[in-house]
């Protein structure tokens, strides 16, 4: 078959991850998804920006919108970020062109999802975005795909990365809420704006995204209660753990006879559960549902290449599934089939 040519939108932590690894294991990505994938087109803010990969011989574009418009790709991968702009732009374009998309871009899906998810279902475009909640946790996959036919009541866990970490090492090592903050910019987890980590909007975008994979509704992001962890100092920290709890940023969403309700706020967990134990930058998710029972999915959230591997198994899925094939709805239930978001009383 013929190679799946890519085009990558922004070579930030994850896209120079991304590129690394396609570049790197090229011939096995080609024998395990039976045909090989090829970086034909990138762009991002800096051209010259020493990245440590070689991106001499790919075609450059000097914007996410023209890249999307104009490259000859059967892939556009989102990295850019952002809920409006050049990402919202350049991912309409891609799916108005038919282009499969991909895209670690959760503040775009929580603001348009479910208009994205319906161009890529009248196109029979697949829009795949996996890297968006929880990093390398495949949970999407496990709400969308594997959890067919349960029926959620709850979904929760630890989403932000930057925040987990920031907690953490509060804890362990008495560093300031700054200096932990500085060090999670600097291995590349925290957002281009990391108000959104620390005030909870990263996770809330993301539990929005659960929420209608797990329940079927709208998208309902302006729904979410929201606390960040701001405001937590060291002495909260202790005084918690002296009474056999620990703090984490928490993204609740659950069915209640009235409704739904989303939630993102500091919370109490005792030290003995499996939640108090997830620390740094790993993730949590939990899903309960009625026939399978309770998931728990623990794993790396935040960090080039734990998104980078997400997004490349996403861009796999692509390169394995077979032109005109029946496609899995991109919100798990065709978009326009999910039902009115009803708030809980
Ligand atoms: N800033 C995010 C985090 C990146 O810290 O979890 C992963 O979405």
């Amino acid at each position: 078959a013929d190679a799946l040519k890519v085009g990558i939108a922004g070579l930030g932590t994850v896209g120079a991850s991304l590129v690394r690894i396609i570049q790197n294991r090229a011939n096995e990505l080609a024998t395990t998804c039976g045909r090989a994938i090829e970086i034909t087109a990138v762009t991002a803010r800096d051209r010259t920006r020493d990245r440590g990969i070689d991106i001499s011989r790919i075609q450059w574009f000097d914007t996410p919108e023209q890249l999307a418009r104009e490259a000859d790709i059967d892939v556009f991968v989102e990295l850019v970020g952002g809920a409006e702009g050049a990402a919202a732009n350049s991912v309409r374009a891609a799916l108005e062109r038919g282009l499969h998309v991909v895209t670690a871009n959760k503040a775009l899906l929580a603001a348009s999802g479910v208009e994205l998810a319906k161009i890529a279902e009248e196109k029979g475009a697949l829009l795949n975005f996996e890297a968006a909640v929880a990093g390398g946790i495949p949970v999407i996959k496990a709400l969308r795909e594997s959890l067919t036919g349960n029926t959620v009541s709850r979904v929760y866990g630890i989403m932000n990365g930057t925040c987990n970490y920031i907690l953490t090492r509060m804890e362990k090592e008495g560093l300031s809420f700054a200096d932990c903050l500085k060090e999670a910019q600097r291995l590349g987890y925290a957002e281009a704006d990391p108000a959104f980590d620390i005030e909870g909007n990263d996770t809330a975008h993301k539990l929005a995204i659960l929420t209608t994979l797990a329940f079927g509704t709208q998208i309902a992001a302006d729904e979410i209660y929201l606390e960040g962890i701001t405001n937590i100092s060291i002495e909260d920290i202790r005084a918690a753990s002296d009474l056999g709890y620990r703090i984490k940023l928490l993204g609740v969403a659950q069915r209640t006879e009235s409704g739904i309700e989303q939630r993102v706020h500091p919370t109490m967990v005792p030290y003995d559960s499996v939640i108090a134990q997830v620390d740094g930058v790993t993730n949590a998710v939990a899903i309960e549902s009625d026939i399978l029972g309770e998931l728990l999915m623990v794993g790396p959230g935040a960090g080039g290449n734990a998104t980078a591997s997400s997004v490349l198994g996403d861009i796999a899925d692509i390169a394995k599934s077979r032109p005109g094939a029946q496609r899995v709805p991109v919100l798990g239930t065709p978009a326009a089939a999910l039902a009115p978001y009803k708030r809980a009383q």
